[in-house]
Parts: structure tokens; C-alpha cells; sequence
């Protein structure tokens, strides 16, 4: 087996108890040693029976005390309540013994009890002399120290507990206490005795019901049930489900419509720790039957008893001792004749049964048992005669149990079962609608919850519970609004506590493999589960077999693979963290070592970020750093988000591991890698600054001069600085000179690729031209070279340039084919972003050519496709673009609202405007005029002209004249319009932007025949 499934120790969430006799080390001297040795086994034995029967196990003996644990080995979901009922009754049964002694010998005991409930880490602990099964862990310290705060004859418990007790306990407030040990001080309460609550429901009683959703149709089938019950068709209905699935509210909310109808139902519940209590649900519906409340004094209850009975049926005048003496009042006048429990147990089945088949009765008899998985064989027995014997009477049976259980007369013709599904999405959003409400900062929590809590309404309203009580829900009940996302919320204590006592419940293996499956993932195939398990292949389908029987997993897929899937996301979040840590990073490493095996090579990089975590998971961390630097090379220009993610997660993995040259080259790469992600999505300058400082003392140590060259390019010569174009080309010039050296053709493209766009902004067309033709030569042809570096495909690129500088030049009809050219090469390469920046300037060049509609849909297609790839640089472009279009058609508004969006997600991402913020302006200009708002326009076009002529912006700088000429000819200032598009001309013609010349003619034209 896996060693990874080796140690047996597990994280789980007990109660712990701590119980001493007090005063024992003075008492000590008055006895002779061996009578005291007698009196202290007597009281051990009495506190660990009661540990026993409750179901909990002694973890120790302390000296002169216990320490006992519930909910470990094997989790109880009422870890607490089982933990107070046991101390309740070893106070009751400490006081009576220690009565005794004080009467008979003087002595004077007492006992305290502390109670605490957490995380445990439980386990067989080797002390060299053979192991023994412990806690250990805070919880436990804190147990201790309430059994030291505790007064003689009190159980004192924490808040945790409390928290878990609560309702079915009664409970003293004690207020606040500093604790050794505890950081914060501690509420503690005193266990005064047994509280009003028998069932969850109860609990929810109390809190106030959430309103009821869905089940109509099970609603309709108990109304049927009851029309044939009232036909003297007798009738036992079993609803089945998970706990919290809604079995008890069903019936309650059924109940209550057949109050409404005036009949009479009694009710029954058995409970978790209820097998040790025989008889208890029939005693419960008989007292319901026969109207005995605790109150009534013995006299009263005996004539309430006699009454009903003789009512019914004279008959039963015969079975009145044994019914007075089975209801704890027994009549002192007729005493019943002495049996064993067996053949007392008989014939009170036979009395029931005789009682509810009996032909006097005619009114409907509903009873209602829940809970029938926890009944005590007694009261099953009962139960099983009573259905038997009801055939043609006017009954109702309704019980209710988990799926675990099989009702004896399942076959039997009276019996239907129904299996009661989770609720749907759209009761499950009802239920939030009551819970939460409906503030707008909700929408979008109904999924995520559904699909967590499997619709399971318990789960959802403990959720909602938690959700509120750490701080996610601000508000109140049914007007809460979201403080923060719920992805990182935790399982509630009382959910995990359901679940965990659910999966206990499985075989050893199953377990086991339930366990792995929870690292594995929320799907995983048989295959991958097997070799991370290292289970035999009849094992793993017997434990399979078993997880799907029982609800667990699922089968999601059988073909091509057969592949499993949790049922409940939450059964997955309790199952791993039931685990060690040491033993989950084992199943990790398992796991990632198990994928690369299993997954055919080609689907590798596909699934790299997902072994990576694994590794990660599985403190694998250089194997980790690899796979993510390979899935982060993946998800490169296509996302670039997750990209810039994972080289971030590359640089911090790296980073924990000693200095080589594999550690060091994986240093520099996830740095740069991120520095050229910046300027597509945004990046903190702080951050950026750090990340250069630290690859630049990297490479420097190893005198790694490619990287160096790539790192002085993105500090001095990348898109978005702030500088003149002078400058920034001269930058780029130093660049080229520079990747020259390193002598690289890759590292030559790379530099020259992206350092030709500073010609392009400068408006040097030709310059521009140029270094693209330079570049092609360098690539020869091949997609391959210098791609991926900086731009993701350089010759793509260079095509969409030149098909640029015809575009500007005036050759409309010869740019469209270097554009196409482009498209096709980065179709090639599976390339989206360059794809994205080719349409953007298809779009434009279709806008010049008049061709209106071709650019807004090539404007809006593009929009569409680039907003897939996340990052903000095409994003802002692409936008910008559809703005042009806009203009272009006279859709004037829409311009304006498109060009504001660009240059927002841009500015909000980056912090600067950026080379392109001069070309931004001037289309916000030409729509504010379109749209009449001409002061705004006028001021826009100024601004758009001065950083334009400021920062050297040559390529925007004539669009911008251009763009105040128009506004100030829309607000009658002719004779300026006519001289700055005289200039505008001037600039134009300089740079050859010979389009930008026509243009600015038409105008110049507009405007002559406006004043001719
Ligand atoms: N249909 C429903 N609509 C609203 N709340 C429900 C519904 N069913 C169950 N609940 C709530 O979910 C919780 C668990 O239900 P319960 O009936 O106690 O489950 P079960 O008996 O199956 O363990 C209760 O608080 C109950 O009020
Ligand atoms: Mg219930």
C-alpha cells in the first residue's frame, strides 16, 4: 500500500473530556491504602462505563481522574451533546456513590468535569512500550483547563462546545475567562442539565424556520397515503435521505396541515446516543398518545393512561400495570409480575399492536418516528408488530431514516419509501432569497452555494450561519450584503461534524481511497486514483463500489475513461482535511507522479499547471517550479493573465530553492517573463522596479547577457514610458546594437521587432518600414524565430506593420494584403493578441476606404475575441479601434462611450496614458463634436496636440490638429480651424502620413465652402 496511507493518525473534530475526583491527595491519608485504591477504582469504573455508553473512548487515566474523547476514532456528527450527556450523568452518578461514602465512612469526593470541543490530531502514539491511541492538539490543553477552573460537582464547558451543545443542553453563562494557554480569553459556561431541544429541527425551531421551498410533489404523495389511511387502507410511508436533505421538515410542515385537520399525531424521535437508551421513541409516542407531560404527578398520569385506554376498548383493563410500570408510574397497588426484558418487551409490542389494530378505533392514527437508522432493537421491534398488525385500520406510519438503514417490512405491501432528493437550484436560490436577501451585492452566490452544499438545505443554512458569523455576510438574517468573495469560506463545524461521522462509517479501504480521492481532485480518473492509492485493482473497484453506493463519488464519465467525481464538494473538503499534513503531501507528490504516467505526453502542457500544484502540494519544489514555468510558457500570449500568474508562482518557487544555474536561469525567465506581461495588463511600478533590480543582479552574477539586453529593453525602450520618441529610438538603436553582440538570432528579432514600434509612434513610417524589412531578413521566413521573447510572433507583426505604413502613406488598396498576410501567420502560430492588433487595424484601414459597416464589424468581432484573452494593452486598443468605426459611421455617442472605455482600462491598469494616449485624445475630441459638446472637444483636441507635440508623438500629432480643426470649425472659429490645419498639413506632409494629408484637404475644403 501507498505510504502515503500508512500512518493511521488523523486530523478530527472530537469533544474532549476531562473528569477528576477532587480533594483525592488529602483524602488519601485518612484511608488505609488499599481501601482507598478500592473506592478510586469504584469511581474510574463508573466515569468510563459512562464514556463507554455513550460511545466515547477513554484516552487515558490521569491519576486521579479520565480523559476521555468523543468522536474519535470513529466521528459522532453529536460529538458535544454525547460529551454532556456523559457528564451529566457522572456527576448524578459520582454524587450518588460519593453520597454513600459520606454517610457511611465521613469521606467527602466530589468530581469536576471540563469539557472542550476542536481539531484533534488522533492516533496511535508508540512510547516505545507497544502504542496506545491518543488526542493531542490545543483542544485538549483547554479541556484540561476547564476541568481545573470547574467547581466541586460542576461540568464546565468552553464556548466551542457550547456552540455544538447548545439547545439540547441547558446552559449556565459564566462569562469570560483568561486562560492559560489561550490567546484570547475564553466564555465558559456550566452544564446545568438537559435542554429542550431532541432534534435539529428543533434547533431551527428556535432560530426560526427559513421558509419552506419545493416538495409539492412529495407533499401530494403523504396527502394520498393519508386519504387511504383514512379508508382504513393502513399505510407506512419511509422517506430516505442524507442527513439534512429535509426528511424531519417535510413531515413537520405535513404534520401541521394535519393539525390543521383536527387529527391526532404522535410523534417519536430516536436519537444518535439512543441505542444505549432502550425503549425511548415508544416511550415518547406513548406519552404523546396519552397526553402524559413531565409535569403530571404519577396519580394524574395513571388516570390519563386508564382513560385513553379504556375508551378505545374495555379489553384493555388487563394491560394497565404493565403500561403504568413501562411509563415510569407505576401503580404500588398492582404491581407487575417480575419478567425478563425480552419477554417484557413482547408484551408491550403486542399491546401496542392490539391498541392501534383495534376495531373499536375509529379515528386516523398518524405516527410519525424519525430518525429509524438510530433505533434501539427494542423499540424496532415494537415498531416492526405494530406495522404488521395495523393491516385494515385507518394508521399512518411515517418514518424516516438514511440511506444506511432498511426498514424490516421494507417489502411489505403497505410500505412505500421515498427517496428525497436535494433541492433544486431554483429552491435553493429561494432558500438564500429568505436567508440572506436579496441586496444586490448577493447576486451570484445561489451557484457557488448550490453547487458546495450539493442542495443540501441544512448545509445551506449552516452556511449562510458561517458565512455571517465570520464576517463575509454583513447585516442581518434576510438582509445581508456580501463583504467579501465566499471562495474562501470554511466548512462549519457542525456540517463537518455530519460528514465526517458519514465517512467513518466506510471500510478501512474505502476510506482510505476517499481520502486520496480528495487530493486528487474533484474528478479524477480509476486509473489515476489507482496508481496514486497503489491499491490492488480488486480492492480499488470493491472500495469504488462502495464510495458510489454510499453516495460519496459518482460515476461523471465511462468513456472514453471511466472517470469519478465527488457528489458533494463539501465531502471533499472534509475528507482532506481529516488528513495529516505529512501524509496529504505524500498523496500529492503520488498524484502529480501518477498524472505524468498516465496522461499521454501531448496533453502534458495542457495539464502542467495542474501537476505543478500537485508537486507544489507535495513539497516537490523544483519539480514544481519546472511545470510551472511549462504551464506558464502555455497559457503565454493567450492568457496572458494566468500567465502572469504562474511565472509569478515560478519566481517564488525558484526562489526557495539554493542558487544553480537551473534555479538561477529559472529566476531571471519568471521575472522577465512578468516585466513583459506588465505592459499588457498592468503592473505596480514599485513592483516592476523590484522585479528588474532582482533579475538584473541575477544575470549579472551569471554574466548572462541575453537576458541582460532583454531586461535594459524593458526599462528603457518597452511601450508605455513616459518619453520623448527621440529618446526612446535611441534606446532602441543602442538595443539592437546591443542583441547584435550577444550575437542571437532569436534575441536580434525579439529587440528589433519591438523596438520598431517606437518608429512607427514617432511617425518615422519609413524608419519604421525599414527595421521591419531588417527584421524579416533576420527571421528568414521562420515563424519560430524571436518569437515568444517580447512580441509572441514577430513576422506576424512586421506584415500588420508594413500593411500599416501603406495604410498611412496613402496606399489604401496595398495595405490590405500585408494585413491579410499577418492574419495568416498568426493564425499559424495560434496567435490571438497580434491576431487582436491586425483587426484593430483592419478595422481602421476599412474605416479610411469608407467601407463603414466592414470596419464596425470587424471592430466589434474583434472586441469580442480579444476581451478572451484578458489582458488590458489589446483590450484598450481593440476598444479604441471600435471607436474609430463609430466615428467613421456617425455613431457619435457610441464613439464616445467606446473611446472613454478604452483609455479608462487603460489608465486604471498601467497608471499612464501610454505612447497611444495622444491618438486616444483626438478620437474623444472628434466624437465630443460629433456629439455637439464643442468646448470639451476644442480643449480635448488642444490637450491631444500638446502631448503629442511634446512627447515627439508624431504619428497623432497631424490626427490631433486635425481633430481641433474640426471642433473649433463646429464652434464658428473658423479662421483658427484654418490655421492649425494649415500646420497640420505641414506636420503631415513632413512625415509622409499622406492619407492624414487628404484628409486634412477635405476639411480645408469643408471649410472654404462653409465661408465661400
Ligand atoms: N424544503 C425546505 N425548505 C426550507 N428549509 C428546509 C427544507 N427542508 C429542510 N429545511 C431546513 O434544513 C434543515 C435540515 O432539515 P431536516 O428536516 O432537519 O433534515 P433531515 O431530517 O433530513 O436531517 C432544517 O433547518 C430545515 O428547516
Ligand atoms: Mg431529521
Amino acid at each position: 500500500m501507498n505510504e502515503a496511507i500508512k500512518d493511521e493518525a488523523e486530523r478530527k473534530q472530537v469533544t474532549v473530556l476531562f473528569a477528576d475526583v477532587s480533594g483525592s491527595m488529602d483524602l488519601a491519608e485518612q484511608e488505609d491504602p488499599e481501601e482507598w485504591r478500592a473506592i478510586m477504582q469504584r469511581f474510574f469504573s463508573t466515569l468510563a462505563d459512562t464514556v463507554t455508553r455513550f460511545e466515547g473512548t477513554v484516552d487515558k487515566f490521569t491519576g486521579d481522574g479520565i480523559m476521555a474523547v468523543f468522536g474519535a476514532p470513529v466521528a459522532h456528527e453529536d460529538h458535544a451533546q454525547r460529551a454532556c450527556y456523559a457528564a451529566l450523568q457522572m456527576l448524578e452518578d459520582v454524587a450518588e456513590y460519593a453520597g454513600g461514602l459520606r454517610r457511611e465512612r465521613g469521606l467527602n469526593f466530589s468530581t469536576r468535569i471540563g469539557i472542550n470541543s476542536g481539531e484533534v490530531v488522533a492516533g496511535a502514539i508508540d512510547g516505545g512500550g507497544g502504542s496506545s491511541y491518543t488526542a493531542i492538539g490545543h483542544t485538549v490543553g483547554l479541556a484540561q483547563r476547564m476541568e481545573a477552573l470547574a467547581e466541586p460537582g460542576k461540568a464546565y464547558l468552553t464556548e466551542t462546545t457550547a456552540e455544538l451543545a447548545r439547545g439540547y443542553l441547558d446552559l449556565r453563562d459564566l462569562g469570560e475567562f483568561e486562560i492559560k494557554g489561550a490567546s484570547r480569553p475564553v466564555h465558559v459556561f456550566e452544564l446545568a442539565g438537559v435542554g429542550e431541544a431532541r432534534s435539529r429541527l428543533d434547533l431551527a425551531r428556535e432560530r426560526g424556520f427559513s421558509s419552506f421551498v419545493g416538495r409539492e410533489a412529495e407533499l401530494a404523495r403523504l396527502d394520498h397515503a393519508l386519504a387511504r389511511a383514512k379508508e382504513g387502507e393502513a399505510t407506512a410511508v419511509g422517506v430516505v435521505a442524507e442527513p439534512g436533505i429535509g426528511k424531519s421538515r417535510l413531515y413537520l410542515e405535513f404534520a401541521q396541515r394535519c393539525r390543521a385537520e383536527g387529527l391526532e399525531i404522535f410523534e417519536a424521535q430516536a436519537q444518535a446516543h439512543g441505542k444505549s437508551i432502550p425503549f425511548m421513541p415508544i416511550l415518547q409516542m406513548l406519552r404523546s398518545f396519552y397526553g402524559i407531560t413531565d409535569q403530571d404527578a404519577e396519580q394524574l398520569a395513571r388516570e390519563k393512561i386508564a382513560g385513553r385506554s379504556l375508551l378505545i376498548d374495555p379489553v384493555f383493563a388487563a394491560d394497565l400495570p404493565l403500561i403504568f410500570d413501562f411509563l415510569g408510574v407505576p401503580d404500588p397497588e398492582r404491581p407487575v409480575p417480575k419478567m425478563n426484558p425480552e419477554g417484557r418487551g413482547r408484551a408491550l409490542g403486542d399491546f401496542l399492536c392490539r391498541l392501534v389494530s383495534n376495531p373499536a378505533r375509529k379515528k386516523v392514527l398518524v405516527l410519525i418516528v424519525e430518525d429509524l437508522h438510530w433505533i434501539d432493537e427494542g423499540s424496532q421491534m415494537m415498531l416492526n408488530g405494530l406495522v404488521e398488525g395495523m393491516e385494515g385500520t385507518p394508521t399512518l406510519v411515517l418514518v424516516n431514516y438514511r440511506p444506511e438503514y432498511t426498514p424490516a417490512w421494507a417489502e411489505s405491501g403497505v410500505y412505500e419509501a421515498i427517496e428525497l432528493q436535494p433541492l433544486t437550484p431554483a429552491d435553493t436560490a429561494q432558500l438564500l432569497r429568505d436567508l440572506a436577501g436579496e441586496d444586490p451585492s448577493l447576486d451570484g452566490i445561489d451557484e457557488p452555494i448550490h453547487a458546495r452544499t450539493g442542495g443540501n438545505p441544512f448545509f445551506i443554512e449552516e452556511i449562510v450561519r458561517e458565512l455571517a458569523e465570520s464576517g463575509f455576510l454583513l447585516g442581518e438574517r434576510g438582509a445581508y450584503r456580501l463583504a467579501r468573495p465566499i471562495e474562501d469560506a470554511g466548512v462549519p463545524v457542525t456540517v463537518q461534524a455530519v460528514l465526517a461521522a458519514r465517512i467513518d462509517r466506510l471500510d478501512h479501504i474505502s476510506k482510505q481511497l476517499l481520502q486520496v480521492a480528495s487530493v486528487v481532485g474533484k474528478e479524477m480518473s480509476v486509473e489515476a486514483l489507482r496508481l496514486t492509492a497503489r491499491l490492488g485493482e480488486v480492492e480499488i473497484e470493491e472500495a469504488i463500489a462502495q464510495l458510489i453506493g454510499s453516495g460519496f463519488l459518482y460515476e461523471a464519465e465511462i468513456y472514453p475513461q471511466r472517470l469519478l467525481a465527488f457528489r458533494h464538494p463539501l465531502t471533499r473538503e472534509v475528507a482532506y482535511g481529516t488528513q495529516l499534513a505529512s501524509q496529504r503531501e505524500a498523496t500529492h507528490a503520488a498524484a502529480a507522479r501518477a498524472m505524468i504516467e498516465l496522461e499521454p505526453p501531448d496533453r502534458h502542457d495542457e495539464l502542467a499547471a495542474l501537476i505543478a500544484d500537485h508537486l507544489k502540494q507535495g513539497g516537490e519544489t523544483l519539480e514544481a517550479a519546472r511545470w510551472s514555468a511549462r504551464a506558464a510558457h502555455w497559457a503565454g500570449h493567450s492568457r496572458p493573465r494566468d500567465a502572469m500568474r504562474l511565472w509569478h508562482e515560478v519566481m517564488e518557487l525558484a526562489g526557495q530553492l539554493e542558487e544553480n544555474e537551473e534555479t538561477d536561469a529559472l529566476g531571471i525567465a519568471s521575472r522577465l517573463a512578468q516585466i513583459q506581461f506588465a505592459w499588457r495588463v498592468g503592473m505596480d511600478l514599485d513592483e516592476q522596479a523590484q522585479l528588474l533590480r532582482e533579475a538584473e543582479k541575477i544575470a549579472d552574477r551569471r554574466g548572462d547577457l541575453h537576458s541582460l539586453v532583454l531586461l535594459k529593453m524593458s526599462t528603457s525602450a518597452r511601450p508605455g514610458l513616459q518619453q520623448h520618441t527621440d529618446e526612446w529610438i535611441q534606446q532602441v538603436e543602442e538595443m539592437n546594437e546591443l542583441a547584435d553582440q550577444a550575437g542571437d538570432p532569436h534575441l536580434q528579432v525579439a529587440i528589433r521587432a519591438a523596438g520598431a514600434y517606437a518608429y512607427l509612434v514617432a511617425g518615422d513610417f519609413d524608419g519604421y518600414d525599414r527595421a521591419l524589412d531588417e527584421m524579416i531578413g533576420l527571421t528568414g521566413g521562420d515563424i519560430r524565430v524571436g518569437s515568444g521573447i517580447i512580441l509572441n510572433t514577430p513576422l506576424a507583426w512586421a506584415h500588420m506593420g508594413k500593411g500599416m505604413v501603406r495604410r498611412e502613406q496613402g496606399d489604401l488598396e496595398g495595405a490590405e494584403p500585408y494585413f491579410e498576410r499577418a492574419l495568416e501567420i498568426s493564425t499559424e502560430a495560434d496567435d490571438p493578441e497580434t491576431a487582436s492588433w491586425i483587426r484593430s487595424n483592419q478595422a481602421g484601414l476599412l474605416a479610411m476606404r469608407g467601407d463603414v459597416e466592414g470596419a464596425l464589424s470587424i471592430a466589434r468581432r474583434n472586441c469580442e475575441l480579444t476581451q478572451r484573452i484578458g489582458d488590458v494593452f489589446s483590450r484598450s486598443l481593440a476598444i479604441a479601434n471600435l471607436a474609430w468605426a463609430e466615428l467613421a459611421a456617425e455613431e457619435f455617442r457610441e464613439a464616445l462611450a467606446s473611446i472613454e472605455e478604452a483609455d479608462k482600462i487603460y489608465r486604471e491598469a498601467m497608471k499612464v496614458g501610454g505612447e497611444m494616449e495622444g491618438w486616444r485624445s483626438q478620437i474623444r475630441a472628434k466624437a465630443l463634436t460629433g456629439v455637439g459638446r464643442v468646448d470639451e472637444a476644442i480643449e480635448e483636441a488642444e490637450w491631444a496636440v500638446k502631448v503629442s507635440r511634446e512627447r515627439g508623438l508624431n504619428w497623432s500629432l497631424p490626427i490631433a490638429q486635425l481633430a481641433l480643426g474640426q471642433a473649433l470649425h463646429a464652434g464658428g472659429r473658423e479662421k483658427e480651424a484654418l490655421g492649425v490645419l494649415d500646420e497640420a498639413c505641414c506636420v503631415a506632409e513632413r512625415t509622409n502620413a499622406l492619407t492624414c494629408v487628404a484628409e486634412i484637404e477635405a476639411e480645408r475644403d469643408a471649410l472654404a465652402s462653409a465661408a465661400g
